[in-house]
């Protein structure tokens, strides 16, 4: 049976590529909803950028919008940040279908609460829709199986030195979930950053000849370029398809139990993740350590050619 999901994201390029992936498997993924909150752009892109993937993949899941802008801080885009511009590099088809009137946080509780067995939630961007729905429902703890969160670093950041972009963006909303007691599966830039988009893996996915997978290559031929600048990557990290690969094939990745806090105070690390190695007290997520790359590459090139 398919397993109920909700998808929380930014789109932004690699969550383009993450729910391209959902969508091609609905045997395995029952996508009830996409919410979209304020981060790789501003929430009223983030939003309408969901409708189109959706309307490009012939998809009919209902997108809500939830929050503008971070708890306590103001909102710091990518766009600002890198002078990206959302889904730069394809010509997406207008969406027919609209945005849903309800609120991303109300319908993420009222899903929730309606469910009859605890849900999976998968995040792609800044916690912040999460946060305000556990801040206002707190009740809804229990009917959360399991997070599997995008965002983090063990070792460098890629905002800042010390922390990554979605943690960064909105570091007291991680902080209230990190430490809601839900079971959480936290995939860091560690992992990501060991899934490149080379010129060989673009041009298997360029091979396939389908709108979406045309679309995906557009999208990722111009994605990443800071990054690969900075670090002298072979090719950009595909960050947010890590989530939906896990939550399809998770035999691809590693894990261990850790103990995630979250600064937020520190005038050079606002927004890490500080893991306590040390193990001073029980663990609050697992941790991927290694993913086979090519692994993951074959499933998303080959679930492509089924959109
Ligand atoms: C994360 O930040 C965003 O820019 C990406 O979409 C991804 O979710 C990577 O740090
Ligand atoms: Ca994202």
């Amino acid at each position: 049976m398919a397993r109920p999901l909700i998808i929380d994201c930014d789109p932004g390029v690699d969550d383009a590529i993450a729910l391209l992936l959902a969508f091609t498997a609905p045997q395995q993924l029952d996508l009830l909803g996409i919410t979209t909150v304020a981060g790789n752009v501003p929430l009223a892109l983030t939003a309408t950028n969901a409708l189109k993937l959706c309307e490009l993949a012939d998809q009919t899941v209902p997108v809500y919008a939830g929050c503008p802008r971070p708890l306590l801080q103001p909102l710091q885009t990518a766009v600002e940040v890198h002078g990206a511009t959302g889904l730069q590099g394809a010509t997406l088809p207008d969406p027919q279908q609209r945005l849903q009137p309800q609120h991303g946080v109300d319908f993420l509780i009222e899903q929730l609460l309606s469910a009859p067995v605890p849900m999976t939630l998968a995040m792609l961007g800044p916690l912040t829709n999460l946060a305000v729905a556990l801040i206002k429902a707190p009740q809804i703890v229990s009917k959360i199986a399991e997070l599997v969160i995008m965002g983090g670093a063990v070792t460098h950041g890629n905002i800042t030195p010390a922390a990554e972009f979605n943690v960064y963006v909105d570091p007291h909303a991680a902080q209230v979930v990190f430490t809601a007691g839900i079971p959480i599966t936290l995939i860091t830039l560690d992992t990501t950053h060991q899934v490149l988009t080379t010129p060989e893996r673009l041009a298997a996915i360029r091979h396939i000849n389908r709108p979406a997978a045309q679309a995906a290559a557009d999208l990722l031929t111009y994605y990443g370029t800071p990054d690969i600048e900075r670090y002298g990557m072979a090719g950009a990290p595909l960050h947010d398809p890590c989530v939906i690969a896990y939550l399809l094939q998770p035999d691809l990745f590693t894990t261990r139990p850790a103990q995630v806090a979250i600064e937020t105070q520190g005038q050079h690390t606002l927004g890490r993740t500080v893991v306590d190695w040390w193990h001073s007290g029980p663990p609050n997520v697992s941790i991927t350590d290694s993913v086979d790359a090519a692994g993951l590459y074959d499933l998303l090139t080959t679930q492509l050619s089924y959109l």
